[in-house]
């Protein structure tokens, strides 16, 4: 572990000394593209034809109900929401609804991807829970808004603070208006980020839920023993792409493909398996339901991921100059959220894996002396030592690991 930390700003240095004539290649093309890049999407407030697509061929095929919804938020973004109401025996729900929140570079689908055994949406539904599948703005399902389509820049202009201030706000308030209750929360990754800092600012978020489940919990990243994902916020990629126009950050794209080649060939970074060396070595994730399309997200989203691996504080989206911090926020730095502030009797249950690159073992314990004033009966830990981030959503065994452990948590509140 320290061996590794002390030769991490080598090969730092080595990547930024070496990558730079072939970077000069990748910015002419990034323009390029980005110039030429259209999806022909009007601005919209009809229901996007992708969730119809969610709902037959991930959901109804496995033989649950599916409803479609959609939530605009404060900020004018359309996002698409799937209900799962009833499980397969058909039976009505008898428990609190519980909203899921899936991570970065992901969506909704995520809870139900593998079989209905193994999936937590659908396991959900079957234990009589009525299930609500969020999906960010930016995804297939959430490209809506009211005046900005995704070709505006300013499509673009956000990141998980928005997430947290707007999508969250307007999925719980859905939520709670369509069934009448207090939810459960489930997040994974970015969710659980989205949750930390809703909870910590926002009383009408907390005074809506029951209680949060949070999957490989992300507050604090400086101790990320990804390297590729280390050694891209370091190298300020978000921040490159974003001044080249570049504002959707798009993961299939060429461009992105091109700069990560640039990371992958560089010493000490092995990505012969690309999503290890983003995420730790899954486990117990069943190959033949990898092959996914990752989702877009903002380039400033990850600028401002990136800014967290750089500092080691959970703050808002720093602007990278006094002055326009001091526009912004009234200050010359960003604000911090304040992990302490979360209520204290609030219910969490926190979930994280020994073999998580992003979720480090050391981070989370960082944010648990945080939550060290949290009512002991209301703060629930679980270390599941031979995961890595992906196996908390799709592990064949995260039944068993996690979901029962967290229906238990539920059952209490
Ligand atoms: C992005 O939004 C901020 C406010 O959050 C605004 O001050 C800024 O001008 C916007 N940037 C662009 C490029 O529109
Ligand atoms: C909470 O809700 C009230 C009433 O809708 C609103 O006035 C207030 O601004 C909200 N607080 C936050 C932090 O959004
Ligand atoms: C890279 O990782 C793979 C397994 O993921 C391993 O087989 C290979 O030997 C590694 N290469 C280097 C140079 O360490
Ligand atoms: C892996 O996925 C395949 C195809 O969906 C399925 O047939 C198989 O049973 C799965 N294996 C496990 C252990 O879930
Ligand atoms: C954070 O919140 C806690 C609990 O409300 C408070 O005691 C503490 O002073 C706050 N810390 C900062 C830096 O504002």
């Amino acid at each position: 572990m320290a061996g590794a930390t002390g030769i991490l700003p080598i090969i730092v240095a080595i990547i930024i000394f070496s990558i730079i004539p072939s970077e000069i290649e990748a910015r002419t093309k990034l323009y390029t593209t980005a110039v030429v890049h259209d999806h022909h999407e009007n601005p919209t407030n009809t229901i996007s034809p992708f969730q119809d697509d969610f709902c037959k061929s991930t959901v109804e095929s496995k033989g649950y109900s599916c409803q479609q919804h959609q939530v605009t938020t404060e900020d004018g973004y359309i996002l698409g929401l799937q209900r799962i109401p009833v499980g397969r025996s058909g039976k009505q729900a008898d428990k609190p609804p519980v909203l899921l929140q899936h991570g970065i570079f992901s969506d909704g689908v995520t809870w139900v991807r593998n079989s209905p055994e193994e999936s937590l949406g659908f396991i959900l539904a079957d234990n009589g829970y009525d299930v609500w599948l969020a999906n960010s703005r930016g995804t297939v399902y959430s490209r809506g808004h009211q005046s900005l389509t995704p070709n505006d820049p300013d499509y673009w202009n956000w990141s998980w603070d928005e997430l947290a201030a707007y999508d969250l706000p307007a999925f719980i308030q859905y939520v709670h208006d369509q069934t009448g209750q207090n939810i459960h929360y489930v997040g994974h990754s970015l969710g659980t980020l989205m949750a930390f800092a809703a909870l910590s600012e926002d009383d009408n978020v907390s005074s809506k839920l029951r209680s949060a489940a949070l999957l490989s919990p992300i507050a604090y990243l400086n101790q990320i023993r990804s390297l590729l994902t280390k050694a891209a916020a370091y190298l300020f990629l978000g921040d490159q792409l974003y001044w080249l126009g570049l504002h959707e950050f798009i993961p299939k794209s060429q461009e992105v493909s091109k700069l990560l080649g640039n990371i992958c060939s560089k010493p000490g970074i092995n990505c012969s398996d690309i999503l290890a060396a983003f995420t730790g070595l899954n486990c117990c994730i069943n190959s033949s339901t990898i092959d996914v399309d990752p989702q877009s997200t903002a380039t400033r989203n990850l600028i401002h991921l990136a800014q967290m691996i750089r500092k080691g504080t959970i703050a808002k989206y720093d602007y990278g100059n006094a002055d326009e911090n001091m526009k912004q926020y009234g200050k010359p730095t960003p604000p911090l959220y304040n992990m302490s502030s979360i209520p204290n009797n609030f219910p969490l249950l926190l979930s994280y894996g020994g073999k998580d690159e992003l979720s480090d073992v050391n981070d989370v314990s960082v944010l648990l002396e945080k939550l060290k004033d949290h009512e002991q009966d209301k703060l629930v830990v679980q270390l599941v030592e031979n995961y890595a981030h992906l196996d908390f959503v799709m592990g064949v065994n995260a039944n068993k690991v996690v979901y029962n452990p967290l229906m238990d948590f539920f059952g209490l509140h």
